[in-house]
C-alpha cells in the first residue's frame, strides 16, 4: 500500500476497530467484520522517534550481551508482583485496562505513591482527570506523596518534554486514550493516535529504561478500545477485572514478555482503595452458609495458587420454549458438557429445565477440573439434596461419564484441608500418594462421585 506519500495529500481509510488500512471505504471491515469502522484519514510517515544511535539498535552477538536480571525490582505489593513476575522491569510498558469505573486509576495512583516511596520519582499523567480530583482521590487513599509528581496534560511532546525533566523511575500515563501527538492529524483516541502515541511512548521507556504503565480503556467486547494491536506493541498487558456487585478485584496478566501470564493478584476494593486480600479462598467461601442444596466447593488452580471456589447451580422448570442454559463465571460450553453428560449417563430429566450455574465472588473459571463441581451442584439441585458440607470436589468429567485427572491434584487438596475441610473428592486418576490433614475420596466415574457428595445418598 502505497503509504510513503506524504506530499500528495492522499488519504486512506482506516478501521477504528482493528487498524486494516484499505485505498477505499468499506462498509464492513474485512479485518474485523466491523460494521461502519472505516474513517478517512490523511497518509502520514509514522511519527519518528529520535532514537540516539545506541548500540541497542546495531546487531549484537548473542554471547556478548550481558543480562541484567538484578534489574526487576519489586514493588511493596506483593499482588501486584505476583501478576507482574516477581516485579517492575525498567523499560518495561505495562497497559492496563478494564471497564469504566473499576479501579484502574486508582490502583496506579497506590502503585505510583508504593514506587515513589521505595525507588525514585515517579509521574503521574492524567488526560482525564485535572490534578485537583487526583489530590482528592490521594487524599482519600491516605497517600501524602512524596517524591510523586501530577501532570494534567494530553499534548503527548509537551508530556515527555516535562517527564524527562524529571527523570523519573517510573511514568503513568492516564489514558492512552486521552494524550495525542500533534503531528499525527487525527484526533485523540483514534486508532492511528494511539498507536503512534503507543509506539513513541515504548521508544522512550526503552530508551531511558523506565517503566511506563498506560491505561487502556475496554470496549464491550472486552478488547482494549479500539485497536487490539495496541496489545501486540507493549511488552504486557493487564487487565482489571470484578463484578459490579462484588468489591472484588481480580488483576490478570494477558501477555507477559518478562514472566508467566497465569497468575492473578487478587484486591478488594475499600474506601482507602485497592486492599490485598490474604487469604483469597476464605474470603471467596465468607458468604456461604452450611448444608446449602446446589452449592458445590471446589480447588481450582490459577496460575500457581490454588483457590477455592463456590459453585452455584439451580435448576428450574422453563415455563416457555427452549430450554435455558445460563453460566456465570464458569465456560459455558463446560456447562452443556456437563448437563448433556448428567442426562444421557446418569438419566437426570434436564430437558424441561433452565439451569443457571455461578461461580461466587466474580471469579471466572476457565479449567476443566470444575466440571465435577457443576455437575454435583446441579445434580443436587435437581433433586434438592444438600451437598455434603465438609466436603470439597475436583475433577474433569469425560463424555462417557467417566472421571478424568487434573492437574496439580496435590495443592489443590493441601488448599482444602488448609480451609477447614473433612473431605476431597478427587479423581481415581492421579489420586495415589494424595494424603493430607484430610480424607481422600477417590472415584473413576461421575456416578459414583454424585452418590458419594449428596448427603442424602439415594442417587439411583
Ligand atoms: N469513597 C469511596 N469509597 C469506596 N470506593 C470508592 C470511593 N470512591 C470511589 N470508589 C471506587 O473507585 C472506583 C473508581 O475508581 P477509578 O476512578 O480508579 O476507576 P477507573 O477504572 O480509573 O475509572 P475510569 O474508567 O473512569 O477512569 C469506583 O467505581 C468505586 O468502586
Ligand atoms: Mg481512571
Ligand atoms: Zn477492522
Amino acid at each position: 500500500m502505497a503509504k510513503t506519500d506524504r506530499s500528495s495529500g492522499r488519504t486512506v481509510y482506516v478501521c477504528q476497530q482493528c487498524g486494516r488500512e484499505e485505498l477505499k471505504w468499506l462498509g464492513r471491515c474485512p479485518g474485523c467484520n466491523e460494521w461502519n469502522t472505516f474513517v478517512e484519514q490523511k497518509v502520514t510517515a509514522p511519527a519518528r522517534s529520535p532514537r540516539a544511535a545506541s548500540p541497542l539498535t546495531r546487531p549484537q552477538e548473542l554471547s556478548q550481551i550481558a543480562i541484567e536480571a538484578a534489574d526487576r525490582f519489586p514493588i511493596p505489593l506483593s499482588e501486584f508482583n505476583r501478576v507482574l513476575g516477581g516485579g517492575l522491569v525498567p523499560g518495561s510498558l505495562i497497559l492496563t485496562g478494564g471497564d469504566p469505573g473499576i479501579g484502574k486509576s486508582t490502583l496506579l495512583l497506590q502503585v505510583s505513591a508504593l514506587v515513589a516511596g521505595s525507588h525514585g520519582r515517579v509521574v503521574y499523567v492524567s488526560g482525564e482527570e485535572t490534578q485537583h480530583q487526583i489530590k482528592l482521590r490521594a487524599e482519600r487513599l491516605g497517600i501524602k506523596g512524596d517524591n510523586l509528581y501530577l501532570l494534567a496534560e494530553t499534548d503527548l511532546e509537551a508530556i515527555l518534554e516535562q517527564v524527562e525533566e524529571l527523570s523519573p523511575g517510573m511514568v503513568v500515563i492516564d489514558s492512552i486514550q486521552a494524550v495525542y501527538l500533534p503531528e499525527v492529524d487525527t484526533a485523540p483516541g483514534s486508532i492511528t493516535q494511539v498507536r503512534e502515541c503507543t509506539m513513541r511512548l515504548m521508544n522512550w521507556a526503552k530508551l531511558g529504561a523506565v517503566p511506563v504503565f498506560i491505561v487502556g480503556h475496554v470496549t464491550k467486547d472486552g478488547s482494549i478500545a479500539g485497536p487490539r494491536l495496541l496489545e501486540h506493541i507493549v511488552d504486557a498487558v493487564l487487565y482489571l477485572e470484578g463484578e459490579s456487585f462484588s468489591s472484588y478485584r481480580l488483576l490478570r496478566c494477558v501477555k507477559n514478555r518478562f514472566g508467566s501470564t497465569n497468575e492473578i493478584g487478587i484486591f478488594e476494593m475499600k474506601g482507602k482503595g485497592l486492599v490485598e486480600v490474604d487469604n483469597p479462598s476464605r474470603a471467596f467461601l465468607s458468604q456461604r452458609y452450611g448444608e446449602a442444596v446446589g452449592s458445590t466447593v471446589v480447588p481450582v488452580l490459577e496460575g500457581s495458587r490454588p483457590l477455592l471456589v463456590e459453585i452455584q447451580a439451580l435448576t428450574n422448570p422453563t415455563s416457555f420454549g427452549q430450554p435455558r442454559r445460563t453460566a456465570n463465571g464458569v465456560d459455558f460450553n463446560r456447562l452443556l458438557l456437563v448437563t448433556a453428560v448428567l442426562t444421557r449417563r446418569l438419566g437426570l430429566k434436564l430437558g424441561n429445565q433452565d439451569v443457571m450455574v455461578n461461580a461466587a465472588g466474580g471469579i471466572k473459571i476457565g479449567e476443566p477440573a470444575a466440571d465435577l463441581g457443576i455437575a454435583l451442584a446441579i445434580t443436587s439441585s435437581s433433586r434438592d439434596v444438600a451437598v455434603d458440607p465438609e466436603l470439597t470436589v475436583v475433577g474433569e468429567v469425560g463424555l462417557s461419564g467417566e472421571l478424568r485427572a487434573v492437574s496439580q491434584p496435590d495443592r489443590r487438596v493441601s488448599e482444602a484441608a488448609r480451609l477447614g475441610f473433612k473431605r476431597c473428592l478427587v479423581p481415581e486418576a492421579g489420586s495415589g500418594g494424595l494424603s493430607g490433614d484430610i480424607e481422600i475420596i477417590s472415584a473413576s466415574t461421575l456416578r459414583e462421585a454424585i452418590r458419594v457428595g449428596l448427603v442424602n445418598k439415594k442417587v439411583n
